[in-house]
């Protein structure tokens, strides 16, 4: 059976903070692709609503959860890269979070809604969670797949229960699911970077694969389905898309010319995630210490503010490497031009 109730081997990577509206989703949905619909960030209750609202469609969709983070910075350390930013922050007139905030992103509540209101699909970012959790959701009735970075991370996800991977490249835009947020992410050295994983991980276990990470075209969308994937994920391409909920600075800095490279860093929210190059990576990328979710909840209101200032130097610009690629179009036609000539 396929991993994903789609026509065309094509996804809707999950964006969360935004950019994977309903909209969105409902249009590539249409198109013939699979959308995933984030559940990170949100609080139970805006979940339930999300929730209900893509069930209302009538059409098949999934939903992605971050898996829970252990408690991992120190006081000290947190309030001397708070220190650190100060500076940012009183620009935008924000006050930041004094002492570290830790929390599990609703995890428990989100498990229980799904398992009430079950989706075909359920995939999971930033490592694995009990295996009785994996169970319930396939009781349920929802296939899992968890995201994978290395073959290594493949045969724990593997061995823990689930039905597929998403396999995750180096240039992916966004978080990176690695399962260890201080190893390094590999340099993103050729454009078959995500192909090499995804043979890699292929030759490492025996579940069906969906492919993400630096696809910006027609052509990576055929590498990574001859590399050994069933179907291949995209976030940043549709980050401009028509119908995405991608903040008005985020879309804007996409296309324009000043910013030239995109770098993976810690700097805004503990964990690695691939963004533009921008003042504020410029600024506190080498000190910054790892530890999320704390880090997100104390840049969080800066971020916020920022995006509304329009000042796309204090926001996590995430993106992709193939981000030169996404265009300001509606998503159908966009997902139908990838799979076009395959
Ligand atoms: C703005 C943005 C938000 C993202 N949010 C999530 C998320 O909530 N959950 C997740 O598993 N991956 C998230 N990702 C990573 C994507 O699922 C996917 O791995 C990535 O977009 C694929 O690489 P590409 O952006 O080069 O197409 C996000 C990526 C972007 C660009």
């Amino acid at each position: 059976m396929p991993l994903l109730d789609s026509t065309l081997p094509l996804a809707a990577a999950p964006m969360a903070g935004g950019p994977s509206s309903l909209p969105l989703a409902t249009a590539v949905t249409r198109a013939g692709g699979f959308a995933f619909l984030p559940a990170g960030y949100l609080s139970a209750e805006a979940f339930e609503a999300d929730l209900a609202a893509a069930h209302g469609t009538g059409q098949p969709f999934g939903v992605n959860l971050f898996v829970p983070q252990p408690g991992a910075i120190a006081p000290d350390t947190y309030r001397a890269y708070a220190t650190t930013i100060r500076g940012e922050a009183e620009a935008l007139g924000v006050d930041l979070l004094a002492e570290p905030r830790h929390d599990d992103d609703a995890w428990r509540e989100k498990i229980a809604l799904l398992v009430a209101r079950p989706v075909p699909v359920v995939s999971l970012t930033f490592g694995l969670p009990d295996r009785a959790d994996i169970a319930a959701l396939r009781a349920a009735g929802s296939r899992v797949l968890a995201t994978v970075t290395t073959p290594d991370e493949a045969r724990a996800a593997e061995e823990a229960g689930v039905d597929g991977l998403i396999v995750q490249g180096p240039a992916a835009g966004g978080h990176s699911g690695t399962f260890d947020p201080r190893r390094p992410i590999p340099e993103v050295a050729t454009d078959t970077d995500t192909a090499d994983v995804v043979r890699a991980v292929a030759a490492a276990t025996r579940l069906p694969l969906v492919a993400a990470g630096g696809v910006d075209g027609p052509g990576a969308v055929r590498a990574l389905l001859a590399a050994g994937a069933e179907a291949v994920a995209v976030g940043t391409l549709l980050l401009r898309a028509t119908e995405a909920g991608t903040s008005a600075t985020h879309r804007a800095a996409l296309a324009d010319p000043g910013f030239d490279s995109t770098v993976v860093t810690h700097c805004f929210t503990g964990r690695p995630a691939r963004a533009l190059r921008n003042g504020f990576v410029e600024r506190h990328h080498a000190a910054a210490p790892y530890g999320y979710p704390e880090l997100h909840h104390l840049t969080r209101d800066l971020r916020r503010a920022a995006g509304r200032a329009g000042d796309p130097h204090r926001l996590h610009l995430w993106a992709g490497t193939g981000w030169r690629s996404a265009q300001a179009r509606p998503a159908g036609e966009i997902v139908r031009e990838l799979v076009a000539e395959l």
